[in-house]
């Protein structure tokens, strides 16, 4: 059993356990992938204040985000294909993270389907939408995550045209794979994945195929976006969206000053700072550095989640302090799930969580709902001066 002690371990086991497309499909950004690599990079330049002499005792991460309990301020990110990481995908990670106390976010775009999920847990965790032109099927799944209990609808904006990744257009990435000579070879090294996924009925996309008109043979997730995704979504879709749902509601995909002050006017629960891993617009800037803008302008209006980039403990940390209320993960826990399944999202919240604690320990603070600005050191032209 090998050590783990960061994320990067997790990683390198993922990468030599899992099918080479779908390591890629988690590990890439689009076009230049500068975006993503700014995601982890800006976290870099924040440094952190060491304080002395401050009683150390009865520390707590526990926290709330939309009003329910979590034991660390923290959710796991809508990801899809989780199922191709690894048998099962989604509900090992939704195991793990109801198993820890903080919330799972299922994807339209995964392998199993809500009522999977539902069946295979006991929480009640969040479904993420992609809105599709078919009117017909956007009510349809709202209904069944309804229905399964899930309880918020984290509605994702920045994907209506699907970023090109160079790595999955070389790699033909499908679910389920399709078996070509490169594909047999790859497959013979991860001979484990392969019995798993025997093992499994789930291999294509349980939202959708079964589900949606016309099609019971979806396997690409490029054609399927190209073809369904809705590209005329705008704000009024989102309040007839909020109108539907009528529970939480968290508007994901906001980098931008001016979308953060209209998804507040639109009265959602929460936003998520994101770029989408990178994987969107290359060249916007890190979530990281657009949070501070986006913090003076609505952080009293509406709770703000930051995603993109965060590979530890202390990246959350600094999310924290810099006034997110909280952080979603995606290839953190992805990395855990394809390197050791169930107990690798485990292992993967539990590094975490072990960095935030004795990193916030080592700043003077007790409690993570005391975090602010005054834990860092942020170099003055961090948010950088663009015009
Ligand atoms: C979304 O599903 C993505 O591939 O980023």
């Amino acid at each position: 059993m090998p050590v783990i002690t960061t994320i990067d371990d997790l990683k390198r086991l993922h990468k030599r356990r899992t099918p080479k497309m779908f390591y890629d499909y988690c590990e890439s950004g689009s076009w230049t992938e500068q975006t993503f690599r700014d995601n982890e990079s800006d976290f870099d330049k924040i440094r952190l204040r060491q304080r002395i002499a401050v009683d150390m005792t009865n520390r707590t991460t526990a926290s709330k985000l939309i009003g329910q309990d979590v034991t660390m301020p923290l959710a796991l990110a809508p990801v899809g294909l989780t199922g191709m990481q690894r048998a099962d995908g989604e509900i090992k990670a939704a195991r793990a993270a109801e198993k820890f106390g903080v919330p799972f976010t299922l994807s339209t775009m995964s392998i199993c389907s809500i009522e999977d999920v539902a069946e295979h847990t006991e929480k009640p965790f969040w479904f993420q939408l992609y809105v599709m032109r078919d009117e017909e099927y956007v009510d349809n799944i709202i209904e069944r995550a309804k229905r399964a209990g899930c309880s918020a609808l984290v509605l994702t904006l920045d994907l209506q045209i699907l970023g090109q990744r160079h790595k999955d257009l070389k790699n033909g990435l499908t679910a389920p794979p399709k078996m070509t000579p490169p594909v047999i070879a790859d497959l013979a090294t991860k001979w484990r994945w392969g019995i798993e996924m025997l093992q499994t009925k789930r291999r294509s996309f349980g939202n959708i195929v079964g589900h949606a008109k016309g099609v019971d043979n979806m396997n690409s997730l490029s054609s399927w976006t190209a073809e369904q995704f809705d590209p005329r979504l705008d704000w009024n879709t989102v309040r007839k969206l909020k109108e539907k749902w009528g529970g939480k509601l968290i508007l994901k995909g906001i980098l931008d000053v001016d979308d953060a002050k209209m998804a507040a006017e639109v009265g959602a629960d929460a936003i998520i700072v994101s770029n989408h891993g990178g994987r969107q617009l290359d060249g916007a800037l890190s979530s990281i550095r657009m949070l501070p803008s986006i913090v003076q302008a609505v952080g009293d209006k509406v709770e703000i989640h930051l995603d993109s980039g965060i590979r530890s403990g202390q990246d959350m940390l600094k999310a924290l302090a810099m006034g997110a209320k909280g952080v979603m993960i995606g290839r953190a826990y992805i990395h855990g799930l394809g390197a050791m399944g169930e107990a690798g999202v485990t292992k993967a919240l539990e590094v975490i969580h072990r960095e935030l604690d004795i990193t916030m320990a080592l700043c003077g603070r007790r409690d993570v709902n005391t975090f602010d600005r005054d834990m860092l050191l942020v170099p003055e032209d961090f948010e950088g001066r663009w015009a």
